[in-house]
């Protein structure tokens, strides 16, 4: 991706966000200066990867293949320093933007619809790494669901999908319909190290710098 559209993005994200209530903490909002002045002090904004976050995973077709997140709280896990158990994160998802076939080897996460079209999911079982053909059970707000792998499960806005670690997912906004304004809840997230692809995917792919930033992203740290 260019960094001109990545610019983009942010602020079209930052007016979606905002036009549904969602309101982002001020770093948010800050400059590379601001960074920079703050660099001791907000050491777990660093460490902990807190903030924007775009990503086509490698696909170079991030209308049908991306994903924009801000990751609002986060831990590390067996850090005595950042030992927050838990991660939020607020996302945009476009319709027909899927994000790849994976599962989490540990973290636990809850998506969740807080606003716009609706969340198609489809869930595989785990098969030694890779997605399976077996039942696959997930929680859809303390509603307990079992289903074939390749079903596909829809998310309405207020809604949410438990993915315990090992459950295959991908998911986008309906074909059709608005974009999602979609939440995350959960266990400690580890970009680096806790994401398995059913296919190979760049989590964090280079950009190409046309322009300046407009926000920083966490892989610029
Ligand atoms: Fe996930």
């Amino acid at each position: 991706m260019k960094r001109s559209e990545v610019n983009a993005y942010i602020k079209e994200a930052e007016g979606i966000f905002a036009s549904y209530g969602f309101l982002l903490p001020e770093f948010a909002s800050w400059s590379a200066e601001d960074f920079a002045a703050n660099r001791e002090s907000c050491a777990e904004i660093f460490d902990c990867k807190l903030g924007w976050d775009v990503t086509d995973f490698g696909s170079d077709d991030y209308l049908n293949c991306g994903l924009l997140l801000f990751t609002l709280r986060n831990g590390i896990a067996n850090s005595a320093k950042y030992s927050k158990p838990y991660a939020e994160k607020i996302m945009l998802v476009k319709p027909g933007q899927v994000t790849p076939m994976h599962c989490h080897y540990r973290k636990q996460e809850d998506i969740i619809n807080r606003g716009g079209g609706k969340l198609v999911f489809k869930l595989h079982s785990d098969d030694n790494g890779k997605p399976g053909s077996g039942k696959v059970s997930v929680a859809m707000d303390g509603r307990m669901l079992t289903v074939d792998s390749g079903s596909t499960i829809i998310v309405p806005p207020g809604c949410s999908l438990t993915l315990t670690p090992g459950v295959f997912h991908t998911f986008y906004a309906e074909i059709g319909g608005k974009p999602v304004v979609t939440g995350e809840v959960s266990s400690v997230n580890d970009d680096d190290n806790d994401n398995c692809f059913a296919e190979p995917r760049k989590r964090f792919p280079g950009l190409e710098e046309d322009v300046e930033p407009y926000r920083l992203l966490v892989a610029d740290y």
